[in-house]
């Protein structure tokens, strides 16, 4: 159990093997409330669904469930809108908890509609992709879409509890396994650069989810970093930037391909990639060390770059990034990995210059 500790909102992150018939048990003992409304979408559902129904009614709490076409185009205004109407018929109240079952796009809608509907209802994360189980179900960051861009109408509100079977990440297509590693190694690279190198030994560990302990080992690593992070800097003012690293070109690259072709997780290891460029660039990095990082991360057989996304319109979409203020663009720039990280203003040219090293790499890749 990982703890996220912040004075009267800390909660746990339990992560156990096989636990997700235990749902039942573990609100009843934990959270004692007997009325809730599961909110999943139609994968998760057929997959795992009457799983998570029959832990809970055995349980004996009233189970309600809502149900959204799986995919980022979930997180928008007007599902949002659907789940209210369907939880005012519900006749639920400030007591009854709302479930968000699923990956990171049901993580954050479930999140946000939980967060504001009655002013308020307390959510229990029950996540279910690798990338929701180690990031996104952890900080109590909610959010949906709107046309102009992603994430801009959301709340803060941390979950009562995250509940984690890794098991469940046996059915994940290899994209969304390759997408969570990423975050995965992200940690590493900012935080612990031994559970990066661990991580790297062991990708297929990943690939086969084959021994559940051991990814349960993996899971609670990352969900403790994050745990950490967001203890001390929970409303991101701070030291939770440093979960950013990757995430500026990272984001721009997402942007560039139009939300589709390449997983968040994906293109944040091709954002990795090239902000390392620009540490080593600046000199922060030794040679030495940027060619075994890149060797590891580009092990991971990652998706091509989009084909249309020129530099241009690369520096467009980064300097769009709801983190840019008054057109300055910070990144996150690793000095020594795991160690000596630090936030800093990047200007077009280096960034021109890790587009150009990224597409170098594209081409030496074949
Ligand atoms: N709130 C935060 O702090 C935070 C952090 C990072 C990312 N995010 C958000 O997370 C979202 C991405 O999350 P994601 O990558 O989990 O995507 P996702 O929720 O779309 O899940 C990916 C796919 O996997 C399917 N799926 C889920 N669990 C499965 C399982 N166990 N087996 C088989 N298939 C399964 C889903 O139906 C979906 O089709 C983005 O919207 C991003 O903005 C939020
Ligand atoms: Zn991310």
């Amino acid at each position: 159990m990982v703890e996220v500790g912040l004075e009267e909102a800390s909660y746990p992150i339990i992560i156990e093997a096989s636990s997700l018939s235990s749902t039942g048990e573990v609100i009843r003992k934990r959270i004692g409330r007997k009325r809730g409304v599961v909110i999943t979408d139609e994968t998760v559902d057929e997959l795992y669904g009457s799983d998570l129904d029959d832990s809970l009614r055995n349980e004996g709490m009233k189970i309600d469930k809502l149900v959204v076409e799986p995919g980022e185009g979930s997180k928008s205004l007007d599902v949002a809108g659907r789940l209210y109407q369907e939880l005012a018929e519900l006749n639920l109240h400030r007591d009854s908890v709302v479930l968000a079952f699923g990956g990171g796009v049901v993580g954050d809608l479930a999140g946000f509609v939980g967060s504001t509907f009655l002013r308020g209802l307390p959510v229990i994360q029950v996540p279910t992709t690798l990338l929701a189980q180690v990031d996104s179900s952890v900080g109590g960051k909610t959010a949906i879409n709107l046309a102009r861009g992603k994430n801009l109408v959301g709340t803060f509100h941390q979950p009562e509890i995250v509940l984690i079977d890794p098991v469940v990440l046996e059915t994940l297509s290899s994209a969304d396994v390759r997408s969570g590693l990423g975050e995965v190694l992200k940690y590493g690279l900012i935080w612990d650069e031994n559970f990066f190198w661990k991580t790297v030994e062991s990708l297929e560990l990943f690939e086969e989810v084959g021994d559940p302990e051991e990814l349960e080992a993996s899971v609670s690593r990352c969900c403790e970093i994050k745990a950490e992070v967001v203890g001390r800097d929970e409303l991101d003012k701070g030291l939770r930037q440093i979960l950013n690293f990757g995430h500026t070109i990272g984001h721009g690259i997402e942007a560039g391909s139009g939300y589709g072709e390449l997983k968040h997780g994906e293109a944040v290891i091709w954002g990795m990639i090239g902000e390392l460029w620009i540490s080593l660039n600046r000199g922060y990095l030794t040679d030495e060390t940027f060619d075994q990082i890149l060797g590891a991360l580009t092990r991971l057989s990652l998706p091509a770059l989009p084909d249309d996304l020129t530099n241009a319109r690369l520096l467009e979409y980064i300097h769009r990034d709801k983190k840019v203020r008054d057109g300055v663009i910070n990144c996150v720039l690793i000095k020594e990995p795991g160690e000596d990280i630090d936030l800093e203003r990047v200007g077009d040219t280096e960034l021109k210059g890790a587009w150009e090293f990224l597409r170098s790499l594209e081409v030496s890749q074949g």
